[in-house]
This record gives structure tokens, C-alpha cells and sequence, in this order.
């Protein structure tokens, strides 16, 4: 499975088999974090056998069940730190997906353990992300459309169509997709709105939009 697939393919799974993360999966998604750190500037880290996030009362209320690891999004505290941390924790959801493992991003329905996972001085906490083998492989959504979100001059060409396609595609926090694309020449801006999480949300759609249309970060106006 390639990204392009894992993104056709993933939902939000909240619910998950009791079976663990091992062997060379695990191994796979550490390495993941690691090269997803080091390319984004992140401290992400991969937490297991650690039950207690998901073990609360915000976790109850969002049905999560059985998670067996998630991923602790941390990273400098600065202007563009969500952004940063959307974009790279998409990919790691999105090379879970190809590893046959389920995710969710979580902002609000966890409890955070401080000792869990390490937040070195000038770093923050921004988000985690359930992983795990799915009970089911989820659902589709309701979705926005190409013309709710996209703006273009005239016909627009293929990529940044399939680009589009790709982003509508993304998890958005509350599912609210509060994102706009707009075509500049060969160039793209892409704007958040207004609300929870809108920054993440952001960079979870950039990273959607550049494995759509085929092209790199160079790709924004
Ligand atoms: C930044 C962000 C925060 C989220 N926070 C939560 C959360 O606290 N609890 C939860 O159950 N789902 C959460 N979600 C999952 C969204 O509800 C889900 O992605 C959205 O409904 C779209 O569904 P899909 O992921 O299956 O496409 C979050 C998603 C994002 C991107």
C-alpha cells in the first residue's frame, strides 16, 4: 500500500483489537518517528504499554477502547509548531495506515500523562494520535466539496484538482474541514479558519494535498 492508497483508505478507528504493536511493525513506526522528527524538527514520540490516556473519563465519552499505543505529538514551542505537527503526524498516520495499523487523532478525549512520554524545557504537548489494529477499519464521513473549499481562476489543472481530492480526505478536527485552497499561477495558499484545532487541521491537509497532486512543500504560495 502506497500513501496515496492509505489515504483513500483511512478513517478514524477509535476501537481497537487487544493485540499489541510488535516485531517489525513496531519497528517501522519507530523508524518513522525518528526520520518524521528529524526531516519536521519534532520531538514526537511513540508511547505503548501505557493505559491510563485512554483509560479516563474524556476517553470513555469519545469511545475509545483497548488502545494499545498512541503517538505524543511534542515539539518547540513557537509560531507554526500545530501546522508542523499536523503535517507530520499525517504522515505517520499515513504510514501506520500502510503498516495495516488504525489511528485517530485525539485533542480533547485523552487524559495526559506527564510521565509518559518526555517534554524537554521550551517544548509543548500539541496533540496525540490513538494507534492500534482496528476492531473495524472505520467509516466514510460526510464531506465538504471541491467547490466548498477550492478556488481557481478558469479551468483548473489535474493536480491541483487531485491535490483538492486528497485534502478532502483529511481528518479535520469535529470533521470541520475549515481549510481553503486557492490556485495562484502554479502555486497554492492554503488559509485556515476560525476554531478548534484549525492549525493542525491545516497541516494535516497540506500533507493530503501534496501526495494528491504529486508535488513538494515548494507547491505553496
Ligand atoms: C486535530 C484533530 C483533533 C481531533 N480530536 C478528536 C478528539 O478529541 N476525539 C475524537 O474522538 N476524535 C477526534 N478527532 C477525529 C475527528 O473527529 C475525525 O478525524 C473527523 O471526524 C473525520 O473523520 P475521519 O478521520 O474518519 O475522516 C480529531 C481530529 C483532528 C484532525
Amino acid at each position: 500500500m502506497d500513501l496515496t492508497q492509505a489515504i483513500a483508505e483511512r478513517h478514524s478507528v477509535r476501537q481497537y483489537q487487544n493485540r499489541p504493536i510488535e516485531g517489525e511493525t513496531l519497528a517501522a513506526l519507530q523508524r518513522a518517528v525518528a526520520e518524521c522528527n528529524a526531516a519536521g524538527g519534532l520531538h514526537m514520540q511513540l508511547i505503548t504499554g501505557e493505559d491510563r490516556a485512554f483509560d479516563s473519563p474524556q476517553a470513555h465519552y469519545g469511545k475509545f477502547t483497548n488502545v494499545p499505543a498512541y503517538l505524543a505529538l511534542i515539539g518547540p514551542k513557537g509560531e507554526g509548531l500545530e501546522e508542523r505537527c499536523g503535517y507530520w503526524g499525517e504522515r505517520l498516520v499515513l504510514t501506520a495506515q500502510t503498516l495495516g495499523l488504525n489511528t485517530c487523532w485525539v485533542g480533547g478525549t485523552y487524559k495526559k500523562i506527564p510521565s509518559a512520554y518526555q517534554i524537554a524545557p521550551g517544548e509543548k504537548l500539541v496533540i496525540v494520535i490513538s494507534v492500534g489494529y482496528g476492531a473495524t477499519q472505520g467509516h466514510p464521513r460526510k464531506s465538504k466539496t471541491y467547490a466548498d473549499v477550492a478556488r481557481a481562476e478558469g479551468e483548473a489543472p489535474r493536480w491541483f484538482k487531485d491535490g483538492v481530492a486528497a485534502a478532502l480526505l483529511a481528518p479535520t478536527a469535529l470533521n470541520q474541514q475549515k481549510f481553503t485552497l486557492t490556485l495562484r499561477g502554479d502555486r497554492v495558499q492554503a488559509k485556515a479558519g476560525l476554531g478548534f484545532f484549525t492549525k493542525t487541521d491545516l497541516g494535516i491537509v497540506k500533507c493530503h494535498f501534496e501526495i494528491g497532486a504529486g508535488r513538494d512543500e515548494s507547491v505553496w504560495a
